[in-house]
């Protein structure tokens, strides 16, 4: 796994869209995976401040996120959905009917999970993937357990990501406890993966990441057997290595 050290958030979103708008650029048509939480929002600024430079264009882009929130509704101000359009999608030329995120809204969550793998794989799988990272290594919502899932599926959180993510939510009682997640076979297939990571709070995570083991415990280990992984990471975030 690469990784590139950064001075500060704004430096590491400001390269981490290099590595994306690169994407865009050599392949217009690249099929995106995305990822939502406070870390790549700087990231996305930056995007949409390429788009509207006229640097990069969005009009052959295809979008799969990571995750949802189930059962949410889209409209929901905390639904990823919402979350995607807030930051990103509202603001460049992407076409709606290419942006795919998880329904949270769907009564069989299980059909909905099998067709968006299958939609990803009639595609030609991801070629490059966001991902930030939880503080009990969690990517997207594949959380540490003794056992990982390939498949794209509905899981349950941790009291870790409850705790988290609940306080972005009105009342904490209103965070729903269980996700979509894209698994982790569509996740380590993407081509190409850029990891953006800040904040203090991190760094013993990081410092886990970077130790070289694998093990459920940390899912985003698994990112050792990919051949094309580039970690940004703010100063703060590196501070253990
Ligand atoms: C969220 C998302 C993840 C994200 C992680 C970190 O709950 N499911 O995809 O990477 O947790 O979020 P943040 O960047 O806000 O720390």
């Amino acid at each position: 796994m690469k990784k590139v050290i950064c001075k500060n958030y704004e430096e590491m979103s400001r390269e981490a869209a290099k590595l994306v708008a690169e994407q865009i650029k050599a392949k217009p048509e690249s099929i995106l995976g995305f990822a939502t939480g406070s870390s790549p929002v700087g990231m996305y600024k930056e995007l949409v401040r390429l788009n509207k430079e006229g640097e990069i264009d969005f009009s052959k882009i295809t979008t799969f996120n990571l995750d949802e929130y189930y059962p949410i509704l889209r409209s929901n101000d905390q639904s990823y959905y919402y979350f995607m359009f807030d930051n990103l999608f509202s603001h460049v030329n992407i076409k709606k009917e290419n942006v795919n995120v998880p329904n949270g809204e769907v009564s069989d969550p299980d059909a909905e999970c099998k067709a968006y793998d299958e939609k990803i794989e009639a595609m030609g799988g991801i070629d490059l993937q966001v991902l930030g990272i939880g503080h009990n290594g969690h990517i997207g919502f594949n959380e540490p357990d003794e056992k990982l899932i390939g498949a794209t599926h509905r899981t349950g959180l941790t009291e870790s990501t409850f705790h988290a993510n609940s306080g972005y939510f009105e009342k904490p009682e209103d965070m729903p406890r269980e996700a979509l997640t894209m698994g982790l076979t569509p996740i380590m297939q993407a081509k190409k993966i850029v990891m953006v990571i800040s904040g203090k709070s991190k760094a013993p995570i990081v410092k886990r990441m970077f130790d070289g083991l694998i093990g459920t415990d940390c899912p985003a280990s698994v990112l050792h057997m990919h051949r094309d992984v580039t970690v940004f990471l703010d100063e703060d975030a590196a501070s253990m290595l």
